[in-house]
C-alpha cells in the first residue's frame, strides 16, 4: 500500500487557542462594528484573516535570530540577507523595508508621479493605494477568465497580453513600469505561468519598459509552475524562481508571506538607477540602507526563511493543506474560486448569499456569518476592499465579491481545516435564511476595509 501524504515537518512549540459561545461572538462582533479586523485575536478560534506574518518560523530561523547583528550601519545580518536574495533572485541591489507596502512606498516614490499609468494583474490593495494616492492609475490587465470563479484554468492569475499591449500602445509615455503580482492574490491566489511572464517581458521590451514582480508569494507561484506547466516538472523550485526573476527588472517583496517571517520586506533590482532613486526615500521613510525598518535578527530569520521556502517539500506541505480544505468544500458543494489557489480559498459569496444585494456587501455578510457560526475569522476580498472610484466616489462593484479564508504557513492541522469546512457548510445550509447584509456607517477614503464601521441590516 502506498504511504499517505504527510507534513514535511514536526511540531516543536504550540500555542493555545480558545473556543467561545455564539452569544459571546454576537456581542464581540457588534462591538467590532461587524468588521472582523476590529476583533481581538483572543475572540477568534481559528484565524484565517491572513497568511501575512502569521506563519510559524522553523527551528533554524529561531536559531538564526540569535546571530542577529543589530549594528546601525553595515550589520552583517544585512549582508547575509542580501547575499541570499541575490543568490535566489539574481538581483544585485537590495533595500530592506519593514514590510511589502513600505517597499512599494519607497520604490514608487521614485517611479510613480501624477498621471502615471501602471498596468498589471489585479494590483493588491496597498499597491493600488500607493499608485492612486500619487494621482496615478492602476490599470488591471488580468485575463477575463479570472472573473469566472467556476472555470478551471491552471494559470488564472495571468496577464492578458492583448490588454497589456493596448495599455502600452495608448499610454506608453505615461507608464513607469509594469507590475505583475505572483501569485495573483486578489484573483484568488492564482498563479502566473512562465509562458505568460515571457509574453509580458516581450511586450515590455517592445515598448522599452521595465517589469516589477510583486513577489509576496513568488515561491508558491514557482510550485504551481513546477506542478502545472509543461517543461518544468524536473526543475527545482530554486531554478524556476531564478528563471521567473530573470524575466523581471526588480521586485517588491512582502517577506511576511513566502519569507515566513512575522515582519519584513524588501526591494531588489538589477538596475543601479532604480537603487539610487529608491535609496533617497528609504532613509527618511524606513531607515538607513542596511536595515530599512528591519531588526538584524529579523533579517537573519528572513534569509533562512527564503532558503527554506524555496524548497519543494515545504511548499508541497503548504499547498496540499489548502487543497485538502478545498476538497472538503467540494464535498459540501460550497462554491469558491477554482482551482483553489496557493495561500487561501476564496469563497464566492455572491453565489451563496444570492438574496443579499450587492449594495449590502454579500462577502462581508458571509464573513460575519462564519465568525458567528464557529469563531473562524476570514476576510472580505470584495466590494468593500475595492474602495470607491477615486473620481466618481461610487462603490466599485465590477470585480469579484469573495470571502477569503487564508491559511497561515505551518500553523494549523487538517483537523482545523475540517472545523472550517463544517462551519462553512453549516452557514451554506442556512443560506436561504440570510436575506439582508450590512450597511457602511463610517469609512476611510483609502483602504477602508481595515477600519470600516458597519451596521447589520
Ligand atoms: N502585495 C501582495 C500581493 C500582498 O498580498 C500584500 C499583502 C502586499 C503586497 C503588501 O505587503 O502587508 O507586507 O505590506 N497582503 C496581505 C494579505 C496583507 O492579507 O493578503 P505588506
Amino acid at each position: 500500500m502506498e504511504l499517505p501524504f504527510a507534513e514535511s515537518w514536526k511540531i516543536k512549540m504550540v500555542e493555545p487557542i480558545r473556543k467561545s459561545t455564539r452569544e459571546q461572538r454576537e456581542k464581540w462582533l457588534k462591538e467590532a462594528h461587524y468588521n472582523v479586523f476590529q476583533l481581538k485575536s483572543e475572540q477568534v478560534y481559528i484565524d484565517c484573516i491572513t497568511d501575512s506574518g502569521t506563519g510559524s518560523m522553523s527551528d533554524r530561523q529561531w536559531a538564526a535570530m540569535m546571530m542577529g547583528d543589530e549594528s546601525y550601519a553595515g550589520a552583517s545580518s544585512f549582508f547575509r540577507l542580501k547575499d541570499t536574495i541575490t543568490r535566489i533572485t539574481g538581483f544585485e541591489y537590495v533595500i530592506p523595508t519593514h514590510q511589502g507596502r513600505a517597499a512599494e512606498n519607497v520604490l514608487f516614490s521614485h517611479l510613480v508621479t501624477a498621471g502615471s499609468v501602471v498596468p498589471g494583474n489585479s494590483h493588491f490593495d496597498t499597491t493600488k493605494g500607493h499608485i492612486e494616492s500619487r494621482k496615478a492609475t492602476a490599470l488591471d490587465c488580468t485575463i477575463d477568465e479570472a472573473k469566472d470563479t467556476q472555470l478551471e484554468l491552471p494559470f488564472k492569475g495571468n496577464v492578458d497580453p492583448k490588454k497589456l499591449e493596448k495599455a502600452l500602445a495608448e499610454h506608453a509615455d505615461k507608464v513607469p513600469f509594469i507590475i505583475v503580482t505572483v501569485t495573483n492574490n486578489t484573483a484568488g491566489g492564482q498563479p502566473v505561468s512562465m509562458q505568460n511572464l515571457r509574453e509580458v517581458r516581450a511586450i515590455a521590451d517592445k515598448y522599452k519598459k521595465r517589469l516589477i514582480l510583486d513577489s509576496a508569494r513568488f515561491a508558491e507561484n514557482a510550485y504551481f509552475i513546477k506542478t502545472r506547466e509543461k517543461g518544468y516538472e524536473n526543475k527545482t523550485i530554486k531554478e524556476i524562481v531564478k528563471e521567473m526573476f530573470s524575466l523581471a527588472d526588480g521586485m517588491t517583496m512582502s517577506a511576511k508571506k513566502d519569507g515566513i517571517v512575522n515582519m519584513g520586506g524588501f526591494i531588489a533590482t538589477r538596475h543601479e538607477d532604480w537603487y539610487e532613486g529608491a535609496k533617497r526615500f528609504c532613509i527618511p521613510f524606513e531607515g538607513y540602507l542596511t536595515y530599512g525598518g528591519m531588526n538584524g535578527r529579523d533579517m537573519d530569520a528572513l534569509a533562512v526563511g527564503l532558503d527554506e521556502n524555496t524548497e519543494f517539500d515545504n511548499l508541497e506541505t503548504r499547498i496540499k493543506q489548502v487543497e485538502y480544505l478545498a476538497k472538503r468544500f467540494d464535498e459540501f458543494g460550497i462554491p469558491y474560486q477554482r482551482p483553489v489557489g496557493g495561500h487561501a480559498i476564496f469563497v464566492d459569496a455572491t453565489r451563496i448569499l444570492t438574496q443579499v444585494p450587492k449594495e449590502e456587501f454579500p462577502a462581508q455578510t458571509l464573513t460575519t456569518e462564519l465568525y458567528l457560526e464557529a469563531g473562524i475569522r476570514g476576510c472580505e476580498i470584495g466590494y468593500i476592499l475595492a474602495d470607491r472610484d477615486p473620481v466618481t466616489r461610487e462603490n466599485r462593484f465590477g470585480g469579484l465579491d469573495l470571502l477569503r479564508l487564508c491559511i497561515p504557513r505551518r500553523v494549523y492541522t487538517n483537523n482545523h481545516m475540517d472545523v472550517i469546512a463544517v462551519a462553512m457548510k453549516n452557514v451554506f445550509d442556512r443560506r436561504d435564511q440570510i436575506k439582508r447584509g450590512v450597511k457602511i456607517v463610517w469609512e476611510a477614503e483609502l483602504m477602508r476595509h481595515f477600519t470600516v464601521k458597519l451596521e447589520k441590516l
